[in-house]
C-alpha cells in the first residue's frame, strides 16, 4: 500500500454495534464497487459505522467535512507556489481514487452543487476522475469507494442533492437504535451501567416524540453518551441532563419545561 494513504488505516477496531443488515448490504456494495450514501439523523451512528466497515474491510479511509464554502480544488487538488515555482497537490478525493482509499464525504449537501458535480465521473461505470487544471486523467484504484453522508429533512430546495448525483449511489437508512441496542451503546460509550443507560434511553425516547411537535431534532445517541459521560464523571442525573440532553436543543422554556418533566420521570 502507497506511503500516501497508509496513514489512513483504521488500527484499531472501531466499536460498532450493528443495528440491523447494515454490515453485510455495505460489504456486498463494496464489493461490487457501488457508491453509498448514509441517510440518517445527527448522532446516530454513520460516522462511526463507515470507520467501522473501512477497518473491517481493511482500507483506508479520508474523511473530508464539506461546507458551502468548499471548491471543487478542495476536492480534487490545485497548484501551489513555493519557492521552486508551482507545484501539484492531490486533493483528499484525488489521493483516494489513486491509490485505492475509501473516502468519505460528510454532509455532502453542504457543498455547493458545482462541487458536487465533480464526483460523477468517478461514481459511475467509468470510474475516472480528471484533473482539469493539471491535465491528467486518473483511472480510479480498484480499492476505491466514494461514500457520502446525508441528513434527510435539513434539506431546502436549494441545498439538495440533485437527482444525477442520488443516483449514482446506494443508500442505507439510518436511525437511532432500539431500546436495548442503544442502553447496550451508551453504556459500552460512557462505562455507565445499564441501569442508568436504559433510563436516558427511554427519556431520549420521550422527546423524539417531539420531533415536528416543537423540537426540529430527537435527542440523539451522541447526546446520550454525553449525559452517561458527565454521570460517570460523578455529575447528579437531573443536571447531566439538563447539561447534556435539555438545554442544547431547544431555547424554548416550555419545550425545556416539558423535557425537564421527562427527566424527572426517570430520574
Ligand atoms: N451502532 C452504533 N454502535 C456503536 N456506537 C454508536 C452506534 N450508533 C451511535 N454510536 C455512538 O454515537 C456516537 C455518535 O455517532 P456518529 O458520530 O457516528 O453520528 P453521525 O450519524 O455520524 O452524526 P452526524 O450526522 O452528526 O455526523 C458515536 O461516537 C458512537 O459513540
Ligand atoms: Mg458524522
Amino acid at each position: 500500500m502507497s506511503d500516501a494513504i497508509e496513514q489512513y488505516l483504521i488500527k484499531n477496531e472501531p466499536y460498532y454495534h450493528p443495528v440491523a443488515d447494515e454490515v453485510t448490504l455495505y460489504e456486498a456494495a463494496y464489493s461490487a464497487r457501488i457508491p453509498m450514501m448514509l441517510k440518517g439523523p445527527t448522532g446516530c451512528g454513520k460516522t462511526r459505522f463507515v470507520e467501522f466497515m473501512a477497518w473491517k474491510l481493511k482500507k483506508p479511509l479520508i474523511t473530508v467535512a464539506c461546507n458551502e464554502d468548499m471548491t471543487a480544488s478542495d476536492l480534487v487538488g490545485r497548484f501551489l507556489l513555493d519557492a521552486q515555482g508551482t507545484r501539484w497537490q492531490d486533493g483528499p478525493l484525488t489521493t483516494a481514487a489513486r491509490y485505492g482509499a475509501i473516502c468519505y464525504l460528510d454532509e455532502v449537501v453542504e457543498a455547493r452543487q458545482d462541487t458536487t458535480v465533480v464526483i460523477h465521473p468517478v461514481t459511475d461505470s467509468r470510474r475516472i476522475l480528471p484533473l482539469e487544471k493539471k491535465g491528467e486523467l486518473i483511472n480510479a484504484h480498484p480499492d476505491f469507494q466514494l461514500v457520502i453522508s446525508y441528513n434527510p429533512g435539513y434539506q431546502s430546495l436549494m441545498k439538495d442533492l440533485k437527482q444525477s448525483t442520488k443516483q449514482r449511489f446506494g443508500a442505507l437508512d439510518f436511525n437511532y437504535p432500539d431500546h436495548d441496542t442503544e442502553t447496550e451503546i451508551v453504556s459500552h460509550e460512557s462505562g455507565i451501567d445499564k441501569a442508568i443507560s436504559t433510563k436516558l434511553v427511554s427519556i431520549a425516547e420521550r422527546a423524539r416524540n417531539l420531533k415536528g411537535h416543537g423540537l426540529d431534532e430527537g435527542i440523539s445517541t451522541r447526546m446520550l453518551i454525553y449525559a452517561g459521560n458527565l454521570i460517570a464523571k460523578g455529575v447528579e442525573a437531573h443536571a447531566a441532563c439538563r447539561v447534556a440532553l435539555v438545554r442544547p436543543i431547544t431555547d424554548d422554556p416550555d419545550m425545556r419545561d416539558a423535557l425537564d418533566a421527562a427527566v424527572a420521570t426517570f430520574f
